[in-house]
């Protein structure tokens, strides 16, 4: 078979925040780049981001970017490395300034400065007061990110595959990233794209989860390419799972609504959150709201005839807030959970929300294979960003706000680093059959029909196996049995089979592809499960209930052989003493 093949000098793989990002200072440097993405552009996973993006502008409250740093880190249960966190926070109040340039309609205070609203985990004065530093547009404030990006990129003359499919990256014996194999999704068509540099920027994997809040395209294909390639994934037990999604739907209701005042109530009407968070309640860090919610309700205290959700109150706010700050709520709450919050309590749950875990990469978006007792060594030509990359600044635990700050930062970042590189390496490398010969065979896999199960069954009961057994709180046998489950279930989706190409166009093909990838990525996040015995952030254990700093502070990375090794948190941040490890309490 001939395959088409196109050079370019920048690869980028998906276009949400990071990759825009990053295709933007490329484009505007001159590089000739090429984003891949399997929908349209603006309708990847960014443009459902709510609340806002944080920065220490200081509009709203005494604010600054070491103040900031702190919260991230003590947010992320130490487990965030202190380089990291502060070039991001240093870097936050740029970032969002470019962004206004770009002509993101940021809401304004009165005073024309950029609003800010309080998010969970945020302080003044390190541990004291609120502090509001979440810039916002309305309730879509990653909607208007992403247009203006977007835009910016057709003005920059960006070259946009829309509605490809990336297969798997090419590699060379030398270990250096050459591009990757994509497919057209319209005609299936296979396509080689050939680049010096390759900048994996696919987001999350929300869709592990039966209930998310994540797009059906987050099936995690970034982190499984990378791991198909020989990189470890990092952290992957740690996953987000948010406070207010809309009950049994799963739908985002922004932390922005308890930064506008709104707050969570049981069956008894108790504000329940007093309890477990005294001074920060409501805006407390996510995973301390999230096991709140899921203890009222295991303890009886639920809402509702079946008593499995509590409500989320916001109709003492006034209709005039709600329809100016949060006019999107309002119509995800009228739509999927029949209620006006003007004037009724939205019913919430805890929903799978955000993949912490990801490819390793260090703060210039270089894709780092950590040797345990050397130095990280980057692997040539290879970059990721975003929800997808493991920095890693949200370690344990991330903070509302700090995931669209996350993939600005380092999209620009990566960006700059590999405009260095390409005036280092000119020339396309020669590539050789194998890794294309790879990739081909992964796709020719899913060509035909064939006898066997059906891709969506699998799918469904992988989702509700990762949910059962992977969930908000975990242990030991309940997670050995979902280890062995969900392997089981990858053998199983060997022989499965799909339907008839001609009936369903290419979807079912695409959605076979996405489902290994988002199996191979249950498999790390269970396995890593299992085997961290302590709690600490978003990961925890009924059966190991502390945190463990003697023996875990440490970064997870599991292989695709299903080895597991660890590596030291970076402890020193880069100009400033670092934070020293506390107990975590809001
Ligand atoms: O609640 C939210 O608006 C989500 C924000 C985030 O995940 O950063």
């Amino acid at each position: 078979m001939t395959i088409t093949r196109r050079k370019f000098d920048a690869l980028i793989i998906g276009a949400g925040g990071g990759g825009l990002r990053a295709a933007l200072q490329l484009a505007r440097a001159d590089a000739k780049v090429a984003v891949v993405s399997k929908v349209f552009p603006t309708r990847s996973h960014t443009v459902a981001a709510q609340g806002g993006v944080n920065a220490a502008l200081a509009n709203v409250s005494p604010d600054n970017w070491h103040f900031h740093m702190f919260d991230t880190i003590k947010g992320s249960d130490y487990l965030g490395d202190q380089d990291a966190i502060e070039y991001m926070c240093r870097a936050a109040p740029k970032v969002v300034y470019e962004l206004d340039h770009f002509g993101v309609p940021f809401s304004r205070r009165d005073d024309g400065n950029i609003y800010q609203r309080a998010f969970g985990g945020q302080s003044q004065d390190y541990g004291g007061e609120q502090a509001a530093r979440t810039c916002a547009a309305a309730d879509r404030t990653g909607h208007a990110i992403l247009h203006a990006l977007y835009q910016q990129n057709i003005n920059a003359r960006t070259h946009f595959f829309d509605e490809f499919f990336a297969i798997d990256l090419i590699k060379d014996k030398e270990g250096y990233i050459l591009g990757a194999m994509a497919l057209e999704i319209e005609t299936g068509e296979p396509i080689l794209i050939e680049a010096k540099t390759t900048l994996i920027a696919t987001g999350g994997a929300g869709q592990l989860f039966r209930t998310c809040t994540n797009a059906l395209i987050n099936t995690g294909d970034g982190m499984a390419m990378a791991l198909r390639a020989g990189v470890p994934l990092q952290d992957m037990e740690f996953f987000q799972f948010h406070p207010t999604g809309i009950a049994g739907k799963g739908i985002l209701i922004t932390e922005g609504v308890r930064g506008e005042g709104g707050y969570l109530v049981n069956a008894d009407g108790e504000r329940f959150m007093e309890r477990y968070a005294p001074r920060a309640k409501d805006l407390a860090s996510r995973d301390i709201v999230s096991r709140a919610i899921a203890i009222e309700v295991r303890e009886g205290r639920g809402c509702g005839p079946d008593k499995d959700h509590v409500f989320l109150k916001l109709d003492h706010i006034g209709a005039d807030i709600i329809k100016k700050r949060l006019p999107g709520i309002r119509d995800s709450a009228i739509t999927f959970a029949h209620v006006d919050p003007i004037e009724s309590p939205i019913p919430v749950y805890p929903t799978a929300h955000y993949t912490m875990g990801g490819i390793p990469t260090n703060h210039k978006g270089q894709v780092v294979v950590p040797e345990r007792e050397g130095p990280e060594d980057p692997v040539p030509g290879l970059y990721a960003a975003g929800e997808c990359a493991c920095v890693s600044v949200h370690g344990a635990n991330r903070l509302g706000g700090n995931s669209l700050l996350d993939i600005l930062v380092f999209g620009r970042a990566a960006a700059n680093h590999i405009i260095g590189y390409l005036q280092e390496h000119r020339y396309h490398r020669q590539m050789d059959d194998d890794g294309i010969d790879m990739a081909m065979a992964r796709l020719a896999r899913w060509e035909q029909q064939g006898e066997g199960e059906s891709v969506p069954e699998l799918r469904a009961e992988f989702r509700k196996v990762m949910e059962d057994h992977c969930g908000v709180f975990r242990e030991q046998n309940n997670l050995a049995i979902g280890l062995e489950k969900v392997t089981a279930l990858r053998q199983r989706l060997q022989n499965a089979r799909i339907q008839d190409q001609s009936k369903i166009f290419n979807t079912a093909r695409i959605e076979a592809l996405e489902l290994e990838n988002l199996m191979d990525i249950g498999i790390a996040t269970v396995a890593s499960a299992l085997a961290r015995t302590e709690s600490r952030g978003a990961h925890s254990r009924v059966d190991f209930t502390e945190r463990d700093d003697t023996n875990w502070l440490k970064h997870s990375l599991y292989f695709e052989d299903g080895r597991l090794d660890y590596k030291p948190v970076r402890l020193k941040p880069m100009t400033v003493a670092p934070f020293p490890l506390k107990p975590r309490v809001y």
